[in-house]
């Protein structure tokens, strides 16, 4: 089985990016006065999606796509990074399959850039004129690389690079704010390391982004185990660990109601274990409700009606998303269609990025 890269205390990750340099909370970006901000983000087509992907990016991503100017992207090309597990049919599935997941939590493909990563060469083109300016010591102190090469006889470059390709992803749109959940922010830090010292080497050719971290919904635990995060990689081979935004109702319903909670039988908030807390996070960031009054709901109650009262907010959820999601599935040329006008208003703009990395660096014509 793969790694899980959160296995650590999930309370140490939160205040390690509440205390980062590069992490804004949607309250002080909402509050941040002056022009619309450039937004990217991305989701890699690797397994399903699940509930902590939609909690920590698609739903922020959806809430906030009228004030921000926002480009929203298929990675295709970091699912490549283990090539014992690419299958090139599925992989150009999922993609779709991922891109119809945006359009069905509510992005409209109108006023927002959706598009797959290497439909746009740029992207690729970037990464290695950034590699130059990468040391390689950077890449290896990455969470994610020492989790996902842990155990592994070959590891590819790629696996190594992929926070390199990352921040072209990032720097090639001006970006100003990359909305994610809390296990990309280092990588969103390194990506502002990697534009600072092209920018030191080179003149100032790429700006500086920070990443935003919702307040609930950031860092969902597994249903399964809340000691480590929701993960594509775990939900591959345990049955009840995650929710993905597909399942059918009768399947979400078991893996809610079999969540694991504290022992004893009543809810009391002031010694909640984290099975309760994540629970009780989902529930504040499904509703929109302001923490007490979850608590004060659910004070003195059973687990069992904590559980009900998530299984219903995420059946509530999903269920449009599905409908809608059918869709855009049985509509392909109209999806191909709207990535095909994604990628023309990406590569414009990505296109002009790269003209002046080149010639900061004294390359092409
Ligand atoms: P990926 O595909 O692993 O996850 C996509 C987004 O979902 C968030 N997320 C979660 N949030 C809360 N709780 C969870 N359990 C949970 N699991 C996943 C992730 O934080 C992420 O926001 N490297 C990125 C993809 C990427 C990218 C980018 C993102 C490539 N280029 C440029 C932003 C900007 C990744 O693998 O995400």
């Amino acid at each position: 089985m793969e790694p899980n890269p959160d296995a650590a205390s999930s309370d140490a990750a939160s205040s390690d990016v509440e205390r980062s340099e590069a992490v804004l909370s949607e309250a002080e970006l909402s509050a941040a006065a002056g022009a619309r901000p450039r937004v990217f983000s991305g989701v890699q087509p690797s397994g399903d999606l699940h509930l902590g992907t939609y909690l920590g990016a698609l739903r922020q991503w959806a809430l906030h796509q009228d004030e921000r100017d926002n480009i929203f992207c298929v990675v295709d090309l970091h699912a490549l990074t283990v090539p014992e597990d690419v299958d090139p049919r599925t992989l150009r599935a999922k993609s779709r399959e991922v891109a119809a997941l945006y359009l069905a939590s509510g992005i409209d493909p109108e006023t927002n850039i959706v598009f797959v990563q290497s439909h746009v060469r740029e992207h690729t083109e970037l990464t290695w004129l950034l590699n130059c300016t990468t040391p390689l010591g950077w890449l290896y102190r990455m969470t994610q690389f020492k989790s996902k090469s842990e155990g592994r006889e070959s590891v590819s470059t790629g696996l190594l690079d992929y926070p390199v390709l990352q921040a072209a992803d990032i720097l090639l749109y001006d970006t100003d704010v990359v909305p994610v959940g809390e296990d990309q922010v280092q990588h969103v830090e390194l990506t502002r390391d990697i534009a600072q010292r092209f920018n030191h080497l080179f003149g100032e050719v790429f700006r500086l982004p920070k990443a935003v971290v919702p307040k609930s919904g950031a860092r969902v635990m597994g249903f399964d185990d809340p000691e480590v995060k929701m993960s594509k990689s775990y939900a591959r081979v345990r049955d009840r660990h995650a929710v993905h935004l597909l399942d059918d109702d009768a399947r979400i319903k078991k893996t809610v109601m079999s969540a694991v909670t504290d022992s004893g039988r009543e809810l009391r908030f002031e010694h909640a274990g984290p099975g309760v807390r994540n629970l009780l996070g989902i529930l504040q960031s499904l509703t929109d409700e302001p923490m007490d009054a979850v608590q004060a709901r659910f004070e003195g109650k059973g687990y069992g009606d904590l559980k009900k009262a998530v299984l219903e907010a995420i059946l509530e959820t999903l269920r449009p998303i599905r409908a809608r999601y059918r869709e855009y599935a049985a509509d392909p040329a109209e999806l191909d269609a709207v990535l095909a006008r994604g990628a023309d208003r990406a590569r414009e703009q990505a296109a002009r990025t790269v003209a002046r990395a080149r010639s900061a660096l004294g390359v092409g014509t």
